[in-house]
């Protein structure tokens, strides 16, 4: 069944209102540079109408599959994808993709959680994320964009004796992949109202990495548009689908620059306080946003 998407475009960037699955089936095959996939991870969240809960694992991996294979498709021959979900359905993602797609990392985004404190099992401090290429024998990695400080052995200034003329330890290298990102905080200017906020500092490091300016970056879930947003910022072109209009608003306003929406201003979250329990509380926020976020 065909259903309605709502197109809005701008200088390259293209926003989609509707399901993930009806608008990726329109994207022609092989035009896509980089997609960056964060879906709702069946873990129960809320999201505007839509709640993150499948009847089984077997069926959220199901659907999973259908959005997959699409984003596959309208990948190019040297395209790269970087797929988010839970660490419990990571695995049938992981089965799924290695069979069509060359896993080139397992990467772990690691924060510090200091919401909600584990009292009885280890406490949940990091997400999963797979880095797939198409092809492993020519994709695009940018590995000079992307460089930190190497602390072991340049710090010290150490001499690496098993080049073949030793020299100093690099100063510099590529990321390894345990990835060490803040969430986004309530008081970072980066900060929108939605439970899944990903930091603009993790899209960066994936689209600097694998995407050169011009290229144009998918992303099937956009929430606040985070991966457009660095897209933008880093003069690459974007494609985002969000299917709940109260997420589409931010996009129309953090991507396309706009200000009005059906007669209706399209301003930043309000960060004025008011207390409760003792606690400074923002007053358009749910407590139960409020304590995820902290
Ligand atoms: C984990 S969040 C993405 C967060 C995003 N990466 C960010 O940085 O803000 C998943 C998003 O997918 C949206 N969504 C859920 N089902 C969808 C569907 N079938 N098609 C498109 N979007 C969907 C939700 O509304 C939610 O905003």
């Amino acid at each position: 069944m065909s259903e309605r998407l709502n197109n809005y475009e701008s200088e390259g960037h293209q926003i989609i209102h509707g399901d993930a699955l009806e608008a990726l089936s329109r994207v022609p095959s092989a035009s896509i540079d980089l997609v960056f996939a964060d879906p709702p991870y069946n873990i129960g969240k809320r999201f505007g109408d839509f709640h993150d809960r499948w009847a089984s694992d077997d069926l959220y991996a199901k659907w999973a599959y259908k959005w997959l294979e699409q984003s596959i498709r309208v990948l190019k021959p040297n395209g790269s994808i970087y797929v988010m979900t839970s660490t419990q359905a990571m695995p049938y993602f992981d089965l799924f993709l290695r069979e069509r797609l060359t896993i080139q990392g397992r990467i772990i985004w690691h924060y510090d959680s200091s919401g909600v404190q584990a009292k009885r099992h280890f406490g949940s401090t990091y997400e999963p994320i797979l880095f797939c290429v198409k092809d492993p024998a020519s994709y695009v990695f940018n590995g000079d964009s992307i460089l930190v400080e190497a602390k072991t052995g340049a710090q010290r200034k150490l001499i690496d004796y098993r080049k073949s003329s030793p020299a100093q330890y690099n100063a510099e290298k590529i990321p390894g992949n345990v990835w060490y990102f803040h969430r986004v905080r309530y008081r970072m200017p980066e900060y929108e109202e939605h439970p899944s906020q990903k930091p603009e500092a993790l899209l960066e490091r994936m689209i600097l990495a694998s995407s050169t300016p011009g290229d144009t970056i998918l992303d099937p879930f956009a929430g606040t548009f985070t991966t457009a947003a660095v897209a933008k910022r880093l003069g690459r072109k974007s494609i985002s689908i969000e299917s709940q209009e109260k997420y589409i608003k931010i996009g129309l306003r953090r991507v396309l620059g706009w200000t009005q929406f059906n007669e209706q201003a399209l301003s930043p979250p309000d960060k004025t306080y008011e207390r409760k329990n003792g606690q400074r509380m923002p007053q358009n926020l749910t407590a139960e946003l409020f304590d995820a976020l902290h």
